[in-house]
């Protein structure tokens, strides 16, 4: 069996046509990625919702059945970061419903609409600093540092931290090959000590924002302080980039389509299932995290092998037409949109309501302000970042 390819220019400008022959081949394919290798991949949306939900054949710390914890893997990263990987996205069974309980209890308590003001606060400050410029790079000027101070608002991080912070998490973007990772990951070790001595102002009370939160939790006190840096951190690292892309991209879609670019200007228009579709049609995660066969087993007709490597495919969800009418066609109205742009199963994303809130804000404030906004030039190239459908920064023409 060839395995596909899916970081080629030809598949992430248009994924239909070679989505639809994986899905021709078999539910559950052959896929090569870089540093990650060969390994298998869903095809279809019911295939990613079945793997997703199965805890017992398919599990995401590889140690109980490869005996190689997942860390082995990242040998280049600093021990400062290594805890990552025994974290949220990586833990399975009762170890990850201990600490997702911990972390949806603290959500509850901080409203993603009581953050709404400031987020919309934020975002008008943000575009009074644009440069009066012809071009105006709006990933860096906007996409970029929203999501990035929406994050540092929900832990209840001051502002004057954010520069400081900033400057650490930055190189991240920018994760293009081994040595650009291994210094992204160096430069997050400071992090990790400075989200201790915010855990310990936390413990002392009177913290803002979900740390305050955590600290307030019962079910807390059972997570090291380990737990507790390596948990904000995961916020941190899974709730910034994400947000960054989706906005990228539905910039570069909404301003090269004038129907959007109306119904964005409607004042009366919902933009939530607007914001969803860019969700499923983008699926900037074209494929959940890497999960370990953890027996023999016949999955959708296929046999695998205890030990091999899978990966719920998002992207071929979501443009799979069992689901969902002609899905390779943006439809700004579609409903019902179940699509699996935030995962699905136990590890369905956390900051999916926060996501929404930020595109919806950011989207509806930029094009009202700037209605003729357009690109500068063709769209930006993408990102070599394995497992994602990411594009470089977006430049554009404020005024058309
Ligand atoms: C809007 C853009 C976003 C997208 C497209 C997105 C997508 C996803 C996806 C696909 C997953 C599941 C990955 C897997 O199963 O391997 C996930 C998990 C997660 N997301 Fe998001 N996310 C977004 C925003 C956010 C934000 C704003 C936050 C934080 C405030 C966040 C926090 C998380 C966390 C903590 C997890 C891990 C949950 C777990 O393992 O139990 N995400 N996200």
């Amino acid at each position: 069996m060839t395995a596909f390819r899916m970081m080629t220019p030809a598949f992430l400008d248009a994924p239909g046509p070679a989505l639809a022959r994986m899905r021709a081949e078999a539910p559950v394919v052959r896929v090569r990625l870089p540093v990650v290798g060969d390994t298998w991949m869903t095809t279809t949306d019911a295939a990613a919702r079945a793997m997703l939900k199965d805890e017992t054949r398919f599990v995401r710390d590889p140690y109980p059945v490869t005996g190689r914890p997942l860390s082995s893997r990242f040998w280049w990263m600093p021990r400062a970061v290594k805890p990552l990987f025994g974290g949220l996205l990586s833990s399975d069974g009762e170890k990850h419903r201990r600490l997702r309980r911990v972390v949806d209890a603290a959500f509850a308590r901080t409203t993603v609409e009581g953050l709404r003001p400031d987020l919309a606060r934020m975002a008008d400050a943000l575009m009074d600093r644009f440069p009066r410029t012809r071009a105006v790079d709006v990933s860096a000027g906007l996409c970029h540092p929203l999501p990035f101070k929406a994050i540092c608002l929900l832990l209840g991080l001051p502002e004057e931290d954010e520069a400081w912070l900033h400057a650490r998490v930055s190189p991240l973007s920018a994760m293009e090959n081994l040595p650009k990772a291994a210094y992204a990951m160096y430069r997050l070790g400071g992090v990790m000590a400075y989200f201790q001595t915010r855990i310990e102002m936390a413990r002392r009370g009177g913290h803002p924002g979900l740390i305050g939160a955590l600290a307030a939790e019962d079910t807390a006190r059972d997570l090291s302080d380990l737990d507790l840096q390596t948990l904000f951190m995961t916020l941190f690292l899974a709730g910034h980039e994400t947000t960054v892309h989706l906005l990228n991209h539905a910039i570069i879609a909404i301003a090269g389509d004038d129907a959007l670019r109306v119904r964005l200007l409607d004042p009366g228009a919902d933009v939530k299932p607007l914001v969803d579709e860019m969700l499923r049609w983008h699926s900037l995660i074209m494929v959940s995290a890497l999960h370990v066969v953890a027996e023999d087993t016949e999955f959708e007709g296929v046999a695998l092998k205890r030990g091999d490597q899978i990966m719920a495919g998002l992207l071929a969800a979501n443009r799979d037409p069992a689901r969902h009418d002609a899905p390779d066609t943006l439809l700004p109205d579609r409903r019902p949109n179940a699509h699996l742009g935030f995962g699905f199963g136990p590890h369905v994303c956390l900051g999916m309501q926060l996501g929404r809130a930020e595109a919806e804000i950011v989207l509806t404030r930029l094009f009202r302000r700037h209605p003729r906004l357009v690109l500068d030039g063709p769209p930006p190239g993408w990102r070599r970042r394995v497992g994602l459908r990411v594009r470089r920064n977006v430049v554009v023409r404020l005024e058309g």
